[in-house]
């Protein structure tokens, strides 16, 4: 009894900065005492996820109560671990096993990317006239300057590919136009050939915004099925349309931060696939990673805890009850050149806009 209660002290110092989410479900050691106090737990979590616990939904709480106490078990463990600079959470995910998660809630895939300008440093030629050599500031976030959409949700779809690739487009447009706009994830799984729910191409999603251009997603909405396009250039507007694509270096974090800096967002491959990832809750995370599953995110920004590490800010496509609001900050400037979970490694941004036809008459 005594032993579980330091570990609470020492947990509870830890989050002592946290701010709790709504959607949280906090719990302590006592919580994982038993099996009653776990099933309480275990409905606490159902109620805040999947509603009331009706007795219909009773079949398949009992079904995936085994999970759910190993997940559990897990956050738990993980936040007592010394020198931790995130904390994990039970979330909407913690009923699922990483088969099943990996099945319906990811997707992405690195290649191809060849035809992708690789964009080098600052001091490229085709960095805008604006910037200054060299002189990045050294934290930055494209949310201050409202040019970054609300938080996604794919769904039980493995389309994050387009909400990657669709998060870029849409910083672009506004940051070039002024215009901040939800553009339509569903047009580019319906239409682009880059993929389906089980995964897809980003690099074949910005294709398709250079070439024939994103509608809003009010004209063409989320569905989280694929299904036959039925975009109708005539009829739906209005278009943003890239004008070309550019891609980060393999493994260079650096020009990866200028790239977010002097351009906008970044989408960028993650190898997630580790429970750490999927059950993040806040903090910097330094976790662990899968090797096989690929995952598409948007860098929005970059910074650093004062006499702490630096981080990327990275927007996901799980709903706002993920992570810190929807929002993951991964360690940034790591040993490994490919970055945390291999953000370095495939990171493509649109180079500029070729046709916005937004008006405020249009939509
Ligand atoms: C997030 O999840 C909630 C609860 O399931 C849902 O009502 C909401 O629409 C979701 N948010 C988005 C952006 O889809
Ligand atoms: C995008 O859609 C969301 C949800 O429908 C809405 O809350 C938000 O205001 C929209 N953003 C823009 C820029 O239109
Ligand atoms: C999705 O696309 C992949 C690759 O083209 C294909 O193998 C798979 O059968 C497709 N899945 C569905 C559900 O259409």
């Amino acid at each position: 009894m005594r032993k579980s209660l330091v570990g609470l002290l020492a947990v509870a110092m830890v989050v002592v900065a946290a701010v709790q989410a709504d959607d949280d479900v906090p719990f302590t050691d006592e919580d994982l005492e038993s099996e009653e106090s776990m099933w309480k737990l275990y409905e606490r979590w159902y109620g805040v996820y999947h509603g009331s616990s009706s007795s219909d939904g009773l079949a398949d709480m009992v079904s995936r109560f085994e999970v759910f106490k190993e997940n559990a078990r897990y956050v738990n463990e993980a936040n007592k671990k010394k020198g931790m600079t995130y904390k994990l959470g039970l979330n909407k995910f913690s009923d699922m096993t990483m088969e099943e998660f990996t099945a319906k809630y990811t997707g992405g895939r690195p290649g191809p990317v060849a035809g992708a300008k690789t964009w080098t440093t600052c001091t490229a030629s085709e960095r805008p006239a604006a910037a200054n050599d060299w002189c990045v500031p050294s934290s930055w976030d494209w949310r201050e300057h409202g040019v970054v959409t609300h938080v996604k949700d794919q769904r039980n779809c493995g389309s994050c590919w387009a909400f990657g690739a669709v998060g870029a487009v849409e910083s672009i447009n506004a940051i070039r136009t002024g215009k901040l706009l939800n553009l339509s994830e569903q047009q580019v799984l319906d239409c682009s050939g880059g993929g389906n729910c089980s995964g897809g191409y980003p690099y074949t999603a910005l294709q398709y915004a250079r070439d024939t251009g994103i509608t809003t997603d009010a004209n063409y909405p989320y569905t989280a099925r694929k299904q036959p396009c039925t975009f109708d250039p005539r009829k739906m507007r209005p278009i943003v349309k890239i004008s070309g694509i550019y891609r980060v270096p393999y493994g260079d974090e650096e020009t990866l931060k200028q790239a977010v800096y002097f351009y906008g967002p970044v989408a960028g491959a993650l190898i997630e696939a580790s429970k750490d990832f999927v059950h993040y809750r806040e903090g910097v995370f330094r976790g662990s990673c899968g090797t096989s599953i690929n995952h598409e995110v948007l860098v929005v920004g970059y910074g650093k805890i004062p006499h702490g590490p630096r981080y990327w800010i990275v927007k996901n496509s799980w709903n706002t009850t993920w992570g810190e609001k929807g929002y993951i900050r991964m360690v940034r400037d790591i040993d490994f050149e490919e970055g945390i979970c291999g953000i370095a490694t495939y990171a493509l941004f649109p180079a500029g806009i070729f046709t916005s036809t937004a008006t405020a008459a249009a939509y």
